[in-house]
């Protein structure tokens, strides 16, 4: 999981993409429920989507944790600010995912959910972002 695809940019870059045009869908799905009133369908939804966030996002983030940022700063420790900033994003993204989920156990599907899931995405894109820049160099093996 950390291995070589990590430190490839290409294939890095497509994980994030992939799991973040999922989650921007997933996002507009719920609005479209709120919108609809359909109270139902928008749990499921939200269910769903507190589900992706958990197992792609921050799986991915623990995978990075626990093998590429020790590598990276074994290898490049001036980059050991970068990785201290990355870490402190994944774990601004667990604590919005916890949010998230406490809200759903103690009210019904509402606004506030939203503005939590479009907090989840702008930080996920200005992190991926800074990995992409700041912490994988192009050329590095
Ligand atoms: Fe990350
Ligand atoms: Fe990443």
């Amino acid at each position: 999981m950390s291995g070589p695809s990590l430190r490839k940019k290409d294939a890095h870059s497509s994980i994030h993409e992939a799991a973040l045009n999922e989650a921007i869908e997933l996002r507009t799905l719920f609005q479209k429920c709120l919108e609809d009133g359909d109270k139902v369908k928008a749990l499921q939804v939200i269910e769903v989507t507190i589900e992706h966030w958990e197992s792609r996002t921050l799986k991915h983030a623990e995978a990075e944790e626990e093998g590429l940022y020790k590598d990276i700063v074994e290898a490049y420790p001036d980059r050991l600010t970068t990785v201290i900033q990355l870490t402190r994003d994944h774990d601004l993204m667990r604590r919005i995912v916890d949010n998230l989920k406490n809200l759903l156990q103690s009210d019904e599907p509402n606004q506030r959910m939203i503005t939590l899931l479009d907090s989840l995405v702008i930080i996920d894109q200005i992190h991926n972002d800074d990995e992409m820049n700041k912490l994988l160099v192009e050329g590095e093996k």
